[in-house]
């Protein structure tokens, strides 16, 4: 490209830039100038078509149309599926060594879920019994007590309540609560892998770049202790054949859980009620201090 050309082109950024230097928030300031550059660095690199840059331009309309105020979240899947929402959850959870891990929040949280007595099954429609159970502790091994475990995962057709109005309310979701040691027990079934929301503008983003829309088995965790830092995070059952492969790159290896087979004989079986054989998950949690 002749210089003339790529010099006014660079000088369109800096003016463009320039034209937020007047924004009284500094943070906002910063924000939108390091967009504006980010952006047309882009748009540099990959020179865009007219017809390519509408086309950018209707995928984010319509990633904004299919949004609902319920728990259809376009946007949060966009952001999931590039990665962003992990390197945003990684900036802003940098814990001590011991502490658990964070994931990805994902879209289908339902606040006000029933709360559980410790041990009390979640699941409302038929899958493969399963408990899992541990203590919530601080990161000096301190059993940290009545902290509040919000958990949801999906029923075996791999869709959440509330997405799937078959499923009656509350169905595999609660609230849980650490005992005096720290225990928390939550009976379920064991989690399906299943696929993200495909039938959206993120969809058709997945399918055209050959990629899948999968999500490894996982459960869902939103813990709360007094005076401790809220953790979100999963549990990732082991052996999933899409662990390698998440189609929102949520995996860390500290948060697989090898579950194990008991039987309807075992004092677990008897303590918890099972009257079958059930798959076991323990799994203690650690939270910083706030
Ligand atoms: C989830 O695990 O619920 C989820 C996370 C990101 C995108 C879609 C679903
Ligand atoms: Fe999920």
């Amino acid at each position: 490209m002749n210089t003339a050309i790529q010099n006014a082109e660079t000088a369109l950024t800096d003016t463009v830039a320039a034209a937020f230097a007047p924004t009284p928030d500094p943070r906002l300031r910063q924000l939108m100038q390091s967009l504006v550059r980010h952006l047309h660095a882009f748009v540099a690199d990959v020179e865009p078509t007219e017809a390519e840059w509408m086309a950018a331009i209707r995928f984010l309309t319509e990633t904004g149309q299919i949004c609902d105020g319920a728990v259809r979240q376009e946007f949060i899947l966009l952001s999931d599926t590039l990665g962003v929402s992990m390197l945003v959850d990684a900036i802003n959870h940098r814990k001590p060594g011991q502490a658990t891990e964070s994931t990805v929040f994902g879209p289908f949280y339902m606040a006000g879920m029933p709360e559980r007595e410790t041990g009390e099954n979640m699941a409302l429609t038929p899958g493969e019994p399963a408990l899992v159970h541990g203590y919530v502790r601080d990161t000096e091994g301190r059993p940290l007590a009545g902290a509040v475990l919000d958990v949801w995962q999906t029923a075996a057709n791999g869709m959440y309540s509330g997405q799937d109005s078959a499923q009656p309310h509350g169905n595999l979701r609660g609230r849980y609560r650490s005992g005096a040691d720290g225990a928390f027990a939550i009976r379920t079934i064991l989690p399906v892998s299943y696929p993200i929301p495909g039938d959206g503008p993120v969809g058709r983003m997945m399918a055209a770049t050959g990629r899948h829309i999968f999500r490894p088995a996982h459960l869902h965790f939103m813990i709360d202790a007094p005076g401790h830092q809220r953790l979100v995070t999963h549990l990732f059952n082991a052996e999933d054949p899409y662990l390698a492969s998440d189609a929102v790159f949520g995996v860390k290896p500290s948060l697989v859980l090898q579950y194990s087979r008991q039987g309807a004989d075992s004092p677990l079986a008897k303590r918890f009620g099972f009257d079958s054989d059930f798959h076991e998950g323990l799994y203690d949690f650690v939270l910083p201090r706030a």
